[in-house]
């Protein structure tokens, strides 16, 4: 029996997906030791390989096939693009893709003016933008804290992930429009799913019966 590999999104849902898998008797002592500076796990009796990388780099290894399997958000799934099967929808980390700003932004969106869009997800904005609302805009890549761009000045609105809204609100902005709802989702590489059919099979069969 050859090694299956994971790769988990490290933070948060990392440790929600483990917590997901050990209720299917599938663990990783290791991984969970926050002091260690190792980037591989291994459950040796499984025959499972568990690594942790950022989270934008997951679908990478999954399309390539240097993981077999991957636990993902569906917001770095769509802005990545990558080829490989999405299996299920976990139900962790519910959060909605949302065009933000501040209140008076939003006739600017709805004249379909050419507004800036600042955004960690220019492929999604544009997918939205120029796809499906036929609107030209400009959009500008940031690495976080995008609700400082309409704040300062950079940009009219905002495309980002909105979890509880407080981080709106705190800053005087409010949802204008909602792009998708976004939670975790299995992944799977396209030549595992057919090599590993049983192995994989079982993993969703487990993981569905236990989401209910
Ligand atoms: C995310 C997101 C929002 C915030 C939303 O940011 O980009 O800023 O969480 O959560 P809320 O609706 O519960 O306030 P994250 O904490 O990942 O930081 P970053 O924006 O700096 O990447």
């Amino acid at each position: 029996m050859r090694y299956l590999t994971i790769a988990l999104a490290k933070g948060r849902l990392a440790e929600k997906t483990l917590d997901l898998l050990k209720d299917i008797g599938i663990t990783c002592d290791e991984i969970s030791d926050k002091s260690s500076r190792k980037l591989i796990f291994t459950n040796e009796e499984l025959k499972l390989k568990f690594f942790l990388a950022k989270a934008n780099d997951v679908p990478t290894y999954v399309e390539y096939g240097a993981a077999d399997i991957g636990f993902a958000g569906k917001d770095t799934i769509l802005e990545e693009g990558r080829k490989m099967y999405e299996v299920l929808d976990l139900g962790l980390g519910k959060c909605r893709m949302c065009v933000a700003g501040p209140e008076n932004a939003m006739e600017k969106l709805q004249h379909g003016e050419l507004i800036r869009v600042a955004t960690k997800f220019p492929n999604i904005a544009k997918d939205y933008f120029y796809n499906k609302k036929h609107q030209t805009v400009e959009i500008i890549k940031l690495n976080g804290s995008i609700e400082l761009a309409p704040i300062v000045g950079l940009s009219e609105v905002i495309v980002d992930i909105v979890e509880t809204g407080s981080t709106l609100r705190e800053n005087g902005l409010v949802v204008l429009e909602e792009i998708c709802p976004i939670s975790a989702r299995m992944v799977v590489n396209e030549v595992s799913m057919k090599m590993e059919q049983k192995r994989i099979g079982k993993m969703i069969t487990n993981l569905k019966e236990r989401i209910g």
